[in-house]
C-alpha cells in the first residue's frame, strides 16, 4: 500500500492530542445503527453461488464482496454499492455518493484494517468582485466509512485556507496560498505545490467529514483586468493526491452485540472470525479468516485454505524458462501465466547480466528444485525471509537457516489436503512425492520431490520425474549391472571374472607373476598409508568446519549476532543494553511465579522481576508464533537500545538463551494510560485536566524525538493509551516498539502495512 505517512509527521502531534482527547469524550459513542443497513442480507446467505452473475471489476479495476454493482443481492447494502461509468474511458468507478472515485482496486483483504483509495477534485470558481470567502466540505459516503488520512494538492491564488474538521476549532489558517506570476498555470504551480499557487493540505485522522475555507486575505489592484491571467486567478481546484478511507460494518457496533443479532452477522464464512474496528471505541466490527485460511470472510464459502498452485499453468506455450543464462525451472516463471503461483512470478530486469528478481528486490542467483532452495543476494541477504505479497500471502519463502538461501513451499497445506484436490495438487509428475517442510516454528506447506531412483522437476505433467541409471553412477554395482524402471540389478561377476573399478564392469582375471605382485602390494600398502593420512587430516579439518558451520546456524537462529552487532556498535550502551542469563532472570523472578505477573497481551507476558543489584524490572516474555515476531523483538531490541530519552521506556536488556527470548525493561508502576482512562471505580486515581495535557504532550515530546531528533527516524506505528505508560510520578512513558520501524532521516516516503 503506497503512504505518505513519512511527510505526514507534522500532523501527528494534533492527531495524538485528537485522540486522546477522543478517548476522553468516547464513554458513549454508540454509532447510530441505520436502518439501511438492517436489510441488508435480506434473509440470503452471501456465496459465491448467490454472486453469481454480479460484476467485480470496472476497467482494470476490481472489488469483491460486501462491495458491488447492480442489484442488490450483490452488495452489503446502500454502503456498499459502487457504479462505473463504462462510458469514460477509462471507465471510472465511484463509490455510492458519486463523488469519490475508487483510486485503486479493493483488496481482497478482509483483515482488521480495511481501506478503499479514493479519488476526487473540486474546482470551486472565483471571482475577484464576488465573495471574500468560499468553502469546499467533504463529507463521507456513507456511515461505514470513516477518512483516515487524505492528501491534498489545493491550486489558487490570494487565499487562506482554514482546514477543519468535525469537532475541531481551528482559528489560524492551515496554509496560504500566494500569487505567482500572471503566467503560471495551476499544471505548473501543483509540480512544486509550496505555497506559491499551490499549497499541499495533509491530514491523518478518523473523521466522517471535513471543511476547507478559503479567505482573500488581501486584494490584487487591477486583478481582474489582467487579460493574460492563467485559470489559477479563475479557480480553486482541489485535487487528491492520496486518500484512503476505512470501511466497517456499522450494523452494529461491536462482535459481540452483531453475533447476538445474527441475521445480519457480516461474518458469515466457515472459519472466519469476527473482530472490534477499535478497542475502545465502537466503531462497526469487520471480519477476517481463520489462520491457515484465506479468502472473502464476508462470502458463506470464502475462507479456504490456500488454493494458490495453479499446476495448469506450465501447459501455456513458448514460456521462456531462461534468464540470460539463468534457468527458471516450472513452477517458477518470468512471464505472465508461466508461473504456479503469483509468489513465483520473478522479474528478469536484464537480460544481458541474467539479473532475475524477487520480491524485496533481492537478486535470485539460483532456483533449487531438488532442495527446495531459492539461493540470493541482496539488500536482505541477513535477513533471509521475504515479507508476504499481499496479506492474503500465506508467507512460502521461510529461512532456510543457511546463509542467502531460503526454503519454499508450493502451497500451506498439508499433503493429505493438497492430494484431495487434484486439480492444485502440484507433485503431478509419474514417480514424485508430497514432502511436507518446516520452518523452526512448524509446519509451514508442502513441496515435491522425484522418487528414489528417478530425477528431474516433480512439477512437470510430462518430461518431470526420470529414471536414474544407476549403473553410470560409480559404486553403485560391484558386479554385473543392469539398470529397471525406478531401481537396478546388481549380480556378482561371473566366474573367471573380477570386477574391474576402471572400466566399471567383469573383465576376466589375469595371472600376474610374482615380482608384478610384490610391486603391486607394496606401492598399494604405500598408498593405503598415504591415503589415510590424508583421510585422517581431511576429516579433522571437515569437523572442525562443520562444528564452526553448526555453531553459526545456532547464533544465526538466535539473530545473536545481530544483536551482539547491534549492542557493540553503539560504543556508550555497554551499561545500557546488557544479555542477561536465564538463570539470573529465573531468580528474580522467582522462576516465573504467577504472582510475579504484571499483565498479559496478545504478544506474552509480563513478569515483575527484582535483580541481585535490587533493581526492579519488568520482563516481558513473548509467545513467538511466527519467524516474523523474532523480527519484531529484534526490531524492538534494536529500537530501544538506540534510544534514551526521559518519556520512552527503558531497556535494560534481553536474554536469549530461551526459545522464546526475554526483554527486560526499567519496572514501570502506575499501569498504562488506558488503564487510568477506562479503569473505572477499579481505579481511583482521576487524572486532572493538567495532568491529562501533560502525559499527551510528554508522549507527543517522545514521538517526535523519535521522528526528528533521535538518530535514526523511528515510527512507532501502534500508537495507543495502552502503550503510554506513567511511572511513579505519572510521567509519561511510551512503549511497545515491536511494529517500530527505523527510517533513515532522508527516507519521507514510507511503504508500510500498517
Ligand atoms: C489501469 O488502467 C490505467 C489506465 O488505463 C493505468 O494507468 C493503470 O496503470 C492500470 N492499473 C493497473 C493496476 O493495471
Ligand atoms: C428481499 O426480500 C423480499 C421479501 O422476502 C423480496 O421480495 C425481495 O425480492 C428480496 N430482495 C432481494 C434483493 O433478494
Ligand atoms: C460517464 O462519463 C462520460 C465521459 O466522461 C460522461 O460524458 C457521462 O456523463 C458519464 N456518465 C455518468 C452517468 O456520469
Ligand atoms: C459555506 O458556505 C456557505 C455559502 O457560501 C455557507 O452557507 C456555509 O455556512 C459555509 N460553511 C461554513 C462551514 O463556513
Ligand atoms: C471556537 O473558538 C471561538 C473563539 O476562540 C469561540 O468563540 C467558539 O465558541 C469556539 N467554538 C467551539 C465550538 O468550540
Ligand atoms: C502535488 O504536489 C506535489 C508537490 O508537493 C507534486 O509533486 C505532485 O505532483 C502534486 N500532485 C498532483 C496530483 O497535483
Ligand atoms: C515555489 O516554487 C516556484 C517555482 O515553481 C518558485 O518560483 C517560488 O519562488 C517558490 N516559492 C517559495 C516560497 O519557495
Ligand atoms: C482546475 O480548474 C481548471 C478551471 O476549471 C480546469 O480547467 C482544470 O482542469 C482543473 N484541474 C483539475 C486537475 O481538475
Ligand atoms: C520488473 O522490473 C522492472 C524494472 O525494475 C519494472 O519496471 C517492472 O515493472 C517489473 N515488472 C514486474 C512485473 O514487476
Ligand atoms: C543490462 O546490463 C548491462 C550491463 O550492466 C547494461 O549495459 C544494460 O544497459 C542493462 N540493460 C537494461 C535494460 O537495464
Ligand atoms: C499453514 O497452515 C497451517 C495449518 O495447516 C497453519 O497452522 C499455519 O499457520 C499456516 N502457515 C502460514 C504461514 O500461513
Ligand atoms: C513438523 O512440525 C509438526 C508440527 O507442526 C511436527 O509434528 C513434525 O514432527 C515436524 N516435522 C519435522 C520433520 O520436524
Amino acid at each position: 500500500m503506497k503512504g505518505y505517512r513519512g511527510a505526514m509527521f507534522p500532523l501527528l502531534l494534533p492527531t495524538l492530542l485528537a485522540v486522546i482527547q477522543w478517548v476522553l469524550l468516547a464513554s458513549g459513542g454508540v454509532l447510530g445503527s441505520s436502518q439501511e443497513e438492517a436489510a441488508a442480507n435480506n434473509g440470503t446467505v452471501p456465496s459465491l453461488a448467490s454472486l453469481a452473475g454480479c460484476q467485480t471489476s470496472c476497467g482494470n479495476l476490481t472489488f469483491s464482496y460486501p462491495f458491488g454493482i447492480g442489484p442488490a443481492r450483490c452488495y452489503r447494502g446502500p454502503d456498499f454499492e459502487l457504479t462505473c461509468n463504462e462510458s469514460a474511458r477509462p471507465p471510472i468507478l465511484f463509490l455510492r455518493d458519486g463523488v469519490n472515485q475508487v483510486a485503486s482496486s479493493i483488496s481482497s483483504y478482509f483483515g482488521g484494517y480495511q481501506e478503499v483509495d479514493i479519488y476526487f477534485v473540486k474546482t470551486i470558481p472565483v471571482s475577484y468582485y464576488g465573495a471574500s470567502s468560499y468553502n469546499m466540505t467533504w463529507d463521507s459516503p456513507g456511515n461505514s466509512f470513516t477518512l483516515s488520512y487524505i492528501v491534498l494538492n489545493v491550486t489558487g491564488c490570494n487565499f487562506d485556507i482554514y482546514f477543519t474538521d468535525d469537532d475541531a476549532n481551528i482559528t489560524s489558517p492551515y496554509c496560504t496560498l500566494a500569487c505567482p506570476s500572471w503566467d503560471i498555470t495551476d499544471t505548473v504551480a501543483r509540480q512544486t505545490c509550496n505555497g506559491t499557487g499551490c499549497c499541499p493540505i495533509f491530514w491523518d485522522g478518523t473523521v466522517k467529514s471535513f471543511n476547507l475555507k478559503f479567505v482573500r486575505h488581501r486584494e490584487i489592484v487591477n486583478a481582474g483586468l489582467q487579460s493574460n491571467r492563467s485559470s489559477l486567478w479563475d479557480h480553486i481546484n482541489v485535487t487528491t493526491v492520496y486518500s484512503a478511507l476505512t470501511w466497517n460494518i456499522v450494523d452494529q457496533p461491536r462482535c459481540l452485540s452483531a453475533k447476538k443479532n445474527n441475521i445480519n452477522f457480516a461474518c458469515v464464512a466457515n472459519n472466519s472470525q469476527c473482530i472490534d474496528s477499535d478497542e475502545s471505541i465502537d466503531l462497526g466490527y469487520s471480519c477476517i479468516c481463520n489462520p491457515g485460511y484465506m479468502g472473502n470472510p464476508y462470502l458463506l464459502d470464502g475462507c479456504s485454505r490456500d488454493r494458490g498452485y495453479n499446476p495448469a499453468a506450465q501447459q501455456k506455450a513458448s514460456c521462456s524458462r531462461l534468464c540470460g543464462k539463468k534457468k527458471v525451472p516450472f513452477p517458477f516463471g518470468v512471464e505472465e501465466g508461466c508461473f504456479a503461483r503469483e509468489q513465483f512470478y520473478l522479474n528478469c530486469t536484464n537480460v544481458t547480466t541474467s539479473t532475475l528478481q524477487l520480491v524485496n528486490s533481492l537478486l535470485v542467483t539460483e532456483i533449487d528444485i531438488d532442495e527446495g532452495l531459492i539461493k540470493y543476494t541482496g539488500p536482505d541477504e541477513e535477513d533471509g525471509s521475504v515479507d508476504p505479497l499481499s496479506p492474503n500471502d500465506p508467507g512460502i519463502f521461510i529461512d532456510s537457516g543457511f546463509e542467502a538461501s531460503m526454503k519454499w513451499v508450493v502451497a500451506n497445506l498439508t499433503c493429505l489436503e493438497a492430494q484431495a484436490n487434484r486439480s492444485g495438487y502440484a507433485c503431478v509428475s509419474a514417480n514424485s512425492n508430497c514432502i511436507p517442510v518446516n520452518s523452526t516454528n512448524g509446519y509451514v506447506g508442502y513441496r515435491c520431490n522425484c522418487s528414489d531412483g528417478f530425477e528431474g522437476n516433480p512439477y512437470l505433467y510430462s518430461g518431470g520425474c526420470k529414471d536414474v541409471n544407476e549403473c553410470r553412477q560409480p559404486n553403485r554395482c560391484h558386479g554385473m549391472c543392469q539398470n529397471t524402471i525406478g531401481s537396478f540389478n546388481c549380480t556378482p561377476c561371473p566366474q573367471n571374472t573380477v570386477y574391474n573399478p576402471i572400466k566399471s564392469q567383469c573383465s576376466p582375471v589375469k595371472h600376474q607373476n610374482a615380482l608384478y605382485g610384490v610391486i603391486i602390494g607394496l606401492s598399494s600398502g604405500f598408498t593405503v598409508l598415504l591415503l589415510s593420512m590424508c583421510g585422517i587430516y581431511l576429516t579433522r579439518r571437515w569437523k572442525k568446519n562443520i562444528q564452526k558451520r553448526l555453531r553459526r546456524m545456532y547464533f544465526r537462529r538466535n539473530k545473536g549476532l545481530l544483536l551482539e552487532q547491534l549492542i557493540s556498535s553503539d560504543e556508550n550502551a555497554s551499561d545500557k543494553t546488557k544479555i542477561f542469563s536465564l538463570e539470573e532472570l529465573e531468580k528474580a523472578t522467582n522462576n516465573f511465579d504467577t504472582s510475579r505477573i504484571l499483565g498479559r497481551g496478545g504478544h506474552g507476558m509480563v513478569y515483575k522481576g527484582i535483580l541481585s543489584d535490587q533493581r526492579v524490572v519488568a520482563i516481558k516474555r513473548s509467545k513467538i508464533i511466527e519467524e516474523g515476531e523474532i523480527n519484531q523483538f529484534i526490531n524492538e531490541v534494536a529500537i530501544l537500545s538506540q534510544i534514551n530519552h526521559r518519556n520512552i521506556v527503558k531497556l535494560f536488556g534481553c536474554c536469549l538463551e530461551t526459545e522464546v527470548p526475554l526483554l527486560v525493561y526499567d519496572f514501570i508502576p502506575n499501569g498504562s494510560l488506558y488503564e487510568i482512562l477506562h479503569g473505572g471505580a477499579s481505579n481511583d486515581f482521576v487524572l486532572s485536566w493538567d495532568s491529562s495535557l501533560r502525559i499527551a504532550a510528554e508522549a507527543a515530546g517522545a514521538l517526535c524525538y523519535l521522528h526528528s531528533a533521535a538518530s535514526v527516524s523511528v515510527f512507532h506505528r501502534d500508537v495507543k493509551s495502552s502503550n503510554i505508560l506513567l511511572d511513579s510520578n505519572y510521567t509519561a512513558k511510551v512503549s511497545d516498539f515491536g511494529a517500530s520501524r527505523l527510517v533513515p532521516i532522508d527516507q519521507t516516503h514510507v511503504v508500510t502495512n500498517i
